[in-house]
Order: structure tokens, then sequence, then C-alpha cells
């Protein structure tokens, strides 16, 4: 059967009709289209094994075993997402992409839902070609001029875990503060090129973001919640409703995600494999 590739209105596909487990070339060549054409796919029906997530991962590129998030006991590819029913602090709440930090940022991300609570656990997906296409001329001129400057020390490094009395609900969910702590700072355009795409997409977020290069950070603060509000309008914004078997693969390049925290009390167990991505070019 051939995959079934629709998509959605604010942004990514949907795909029904394949297994990932047993993905032929041709199926895995439509796939990739897809992925390219939408920068989010949402895989519906699937019953994959840790090991099928693993080579599933790795027809798309070198597998980036993330340092602050706690392995898989058997499988250290695998990144545990994880929210015990005690726990109240929820892991990727607030919206990122993945690894900005980074030099060289991750191509995208898989994750596989394992526990689900009884409703609630949604994830939102903002498009970022959608979000820099809605800005105004002057905005747009303005992000393709500039650099922004991205870190993890205040996200995984030791002073997060002063930050605030609800740090000790994530301890044994991060770990790895003291290589947070002696990461440098990096600088990627505020508008890339899409590697694969080739698209312009607005490239800062809310979690990982904390400058622009040449400007005090009390002047670059307001021009970027300017574009955070912008960009989380819902008019660019996916919901997607897990449900057991879907698997989501976003491009961190292409969109924002949001792990909603709203289902206290139950556990939410999922698996994330990350990709290693490439170093990102200004929009022409
Ligand atoms: C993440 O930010 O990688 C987690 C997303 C989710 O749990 O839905």
């Amino acid at each position: 059967m051939a995959p079934t590739i629709t998509p959605l209105p604010q942004a990514g596909a949907e795909i029904t009709g394949v297994d990932l487990a047993t993905l032929s070339d041709d199926d895995f060549t439509a796939v990739r289209t897809a992925f390219t054409d939408h920068g989010l796919l949402f895989i519906r029906d699937q019953s994959l094994t840790e090991t099928d997530h693993i080579a599933f991962a790795e027809r798309w590129g070198d597998i980036n075993i993330n340092r602050f998030f706690t392995a898989h006991d058997d499988h250290p590819q695998i990144a545990m997402v994880v929210k015990e029913p005690e726990q109240t602090g929820n892991i990727g709440e607030v919206w990122h992409t993945d690894h900005s930090y980074d030099v060289e940022p991750a191509l995208g991300s898989i994750l596989v839902a394992r526990e689900l609570p009884s409703s609630g656990g949604d994830t939102h997906f903002a498009s970022m070609y959608a979000a820099y296409e809605g800005l105004d001329d002057e905005m747009k001129e303005f992000v393709r001029t500039n650099r922004a400057i991205h870190s993890a020390r205040h996200a995984f490094g030791a002073a997060a875990f002063y930050r605030d009395g609800d740090q000790d609900d994530f301890e044994g969910r991060y770990s790895n503060s003291d290589v947070a702590d002696a990461m440098d700072d990096v600088v990627h355009p505020m508008v890339i090129e899409h590697p694969l795409s080739g698209r312009p997409a607005l490239y800062v977020n809310p979690t990982f973001t904390i400058g622009i290069e040449g400007m005090e950070r009390e002047d670059a603060r307001p021009i970027l919640k300017q574009l955070y509000r912008h960009a989380m309008q819902p008019r660019f914004v996916q919901v997607l409703e897990w449900r057991p078997g879907t698997v989501a693969f976003w491009d961190n390049r292409a969109v924002w995600h949001s792990a909603q925290n709203d289902y206290h009390g139950e556990r939410r167990i999922m698996h994330r494999i990350t990709i290693e991505g490439c170093a990102l070019s200004p929009a022409a």
C-alpha cells in the first residue's frame, strides 16, 4: 500500500498507510519528499520497537545523543521525555526548537508515544515558514539582515537548577549541567535558507535565543518578544493530538514545538531520537 500524505491546515502533513519498520526504498523516498515539503509529519498507526525507531532514524543521518536528557536504559540513542504522575513540570512546554544552541543544529527529532495520559498532552507546532511570510516588510528586512545568539546555559546549565522552586521536579530528567555551562553561545541567521526546501524560515525561539548580535540585551529583548508573539499566533500553529501508535517527526529548522502540560496526576512517556543537522545559512 502506498503512503497517503494529507497536508494539514497550519503546518505539516499526516501520513497513513505505511509501516515505518518495513518501509521500502520507494516509500521512504515518498516520506522524505513529504518531510522536505512540510517540515513536520504525523505518522499514525505504528508499532515501532525501540530498535525499529533507531533503524528508521538512521535512515536520515547520524543520531545525536542528547547530552542533557536522561537516556533509555538499553538504548542510549533514545532520550526519555517523561512526566510521572507526581511531577508538575514537563519537558518542552515553552516553545522551542531543539538544539539551536549547537553550532550545527539538529535536523529534526522523531518522537514515539509510549504511554499517553487519558486526555491532554498534545504537542503544538508552529510553522516558521509561515511566521516569516507573515511578518511586515520592515521586520522581514530586519530579520534578514541580523543574526541571533543562542545558548543552552540558562536552560540546562547549573544556574537553571536554582532558578525556581520547581527545579527539584526535574531531578533525574536532565543531567550534564556542567557541560551546558562550558558551552559557548552560538550565532545563527535570524532567517535561514532551509537546508532541504530552500525556503526562508524564521530561526529564533523563546527557549534558547538570548539576544541579537551587536545589540544590547535590553534593546534586543522587545524585538525578540515581538517576533515570538507573532510566531505563536494560532494561524501558524498545528496541534497534534497523540493516539497510541502515533509518531511525530519534525524538522527543527522549519517548526517550533511546545508540549502541553495539562494532564497532572497521569504519566506520559515519549521516546525521542534526534538526528544531526548542519550549519545554517542566511536566506538569500
Ligand atoms: C520535546 O520538546 O522534545 C518534547 C515534545 C513532547 O513531549 O511533546
